[in-house]
């Protein structure tokens, strides 16, 4: 049924629960699954120094991925990782749309400070947008 799906990860609390959830799912579907993270970066220009903080920012966010790979494979479920750079919700839309996963799976908070939203607005705007079913793991 799903056979293909893509795990939205922020280094979150929630999104490490969507990720547990995902790989329980995988497992009964035998889906492909694959785990996105995109870089939000504030800084600007295109100075060596920028690239070098860029650099620095995806070093960081890739040995917090490879964690999630190594759990995911002593469950028997290899994972791709792809780092993206720019709006999380469209980086997301745009890499399920472009590889047709049938399903995205993500929390319903990230790593904001403010939590008085009951769903963040990352997964608000992948919810309304994207081309395949999401679940929103709570
Ligand atoms: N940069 C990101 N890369 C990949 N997935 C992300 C990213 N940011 C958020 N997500 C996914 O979206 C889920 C919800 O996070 P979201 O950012 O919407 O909430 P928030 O951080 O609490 O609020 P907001 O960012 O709107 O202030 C996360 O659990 C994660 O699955
Ligand atoms: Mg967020």
């Amino acid at each position: 049924m799903f056979s293909s799906i893509l795990v939205a990860v922020d280094g979150s609390e929630s999104a490490n629960k969507a990720f547990q959830r995902a790989i329980y799912l995988a497992q009964k579907c035998s889906s492909k699954m694959d785990l996105v993270h995109v870089i939000q970066c504030e800084v600007g220009g295109d100075s060596a120094n920028t690239f070098e903080i860029i650099d620095d920012v995806k070093d960081k966010a890739m040995k917090t991925l490879e964690k999630h790979r190594v759990e995911a494979a002593k469950n028997n479920v290899p994972i791709q990782i792809t780092i993206m750079q720019g709006d999380p919700a469209k980086a997301i839309i745009d890499i399920a749309k472009a590889k047709s996963y049938d399903l995205i799976i993500m929390g319903t908070r990230g790593r904001s400070s403010f939590q008085e939203l009951l769903i963040g607005s990352v997964s608000q705007k992948v919810m309304h947008h994207a081309s395949c079913p999401v679940m929103v793991v709570r």
